[in-house]
């Protein structure tokens, strides 16, 4: 993008992506854009469609991205959001997520977090446990907190920082434990992907037939950061099982547009018009990321949630 950046081009490009007459995959576009321009114009209009937006697929990435921003100053929407009742799980349990992100511990933070511990949706109190532990893990050494950025291939601000281990086995193990801690298996999870061989990829994707639905869709997401053909298979296989968790189904259709093969492109069309509006909706940004894959004019930067 070219485009010179001021005031009025972040107002409008906030405008833009609460204009519902607008394409999704145009809304995504300027989402991201928005996300690195920064600051608190593009944050308020972010915030906007987490409150008035139709889309549960769009406000879920719409607090993904704020997490990702890691400006404080989306704190207190956050907070707002993943507490209302109203508000669709996957964007509650996002917003949990975010909140992690950013990484400061108020008061305020830590209390929303260890209230929605008992949540009686699965998915947010998993979340809000890793979110505590993350902030926790921190607390230990404030300068770990590098390790979140860390890598040189994946920009992404993580819920968990990798593993120190290294063996692909020893990896796996721990990734496919049940008995223990999410964050634990996160950090296992986070750990193959900078690895980022066939291997690892192969470890990674037999995460995709884990009890915890929060567990499976990171497993999605991650590989779709690493768009490793290998994964493909897979991933298909979860986002055609009709029984499978939508946010999961979400994430694996992301995921297929990111690896962009033939065959990962024909699945997308085929589900382009999934009864679930979540699934459908992925599939048709997937489509588009896919056929951005090669071209210059615009990049989904460092994933999609
Ligand atoms: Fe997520
Ligand atoms: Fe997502």
């Amino acid at each position: 993008m070219s485009v010179e950046i001021n005031e009025n081009n972040i107002e409008s490009l906030g405008e833009g992506i609460q204009d519902l007459s607008r394409p999704l995959k145009q809304r995504y576009r300027d989402l991201f854009t928005l996300k690195n321009i920064g600051g608190k114009i593009a944050i308020d209009s972010i915030v906007a469609c987490i409150t008035t937006d139709p889309s549960a697929l769009f406000k879920h990435e719409c607090a993904y991205v704020l997490g990702q921003m890691q400006n404080s100053y989306a704190l207190p929407a956050l907070i707002k959001t993943l507490s209302d009742p109203n508000q669709d799980v996957i964007v509650r349990h996002e917003a949990g997520e975010a909140i992690g992100a950013i990484g400061e511990q108020t008061p305020e933070v830590i209390a929303a977090l260890t209230e929605h511990l008992k949540s009686e949706h699965v998915e947010i109190s998993e979340t809000c446990q890793i979110a505590l532990d993350l902030l926790e893990w921190k607390n230990k050494d404030p300068s770990k907190q590098e390790n979140l950025t860390g890598s040189a291939d994946y920009k992404s601000v993580d819920p968990a920082p990798p593993s120190v281990e290294n063996d692909i086995n020893k990896l796996r193990e721990i990734l496919l434990d049940e008995k223990l801690s999410l964050f634990e298996r996160y950090r296992a999870m986070f750990a193959l992907r900078n690895i980022g061989s066939s291997d690892a990829v192969l470890a990674l994707a037999d995460g995709l037939k884990c009890s915890s639905a929060l567990y499976r869709h990171e497993i999605a997401y991650i590989l779709g950061q690493m768009q490793h053909e290998a994964a493909s298979k897979q991933l298909a296989a979860n986002l055609m099982d009709l029984s499978e968790h939508a946010m999961v189904r979400h994430e694996c259709a992301e995921a297929l547009g990111a690896i962009a093969t033939e065959d990962c492109m024909n699945v997308l069309k085929k589900y382009a018009t999934d009864k679930e509006q979540m699934v459908k909706e992925s599939c048709e940004v997937a489509l588009d990321m896919g056929e951005y894959h090669s071209s210059d004019q615009f990049q989904y930067a460092d994933g999609l949630s």
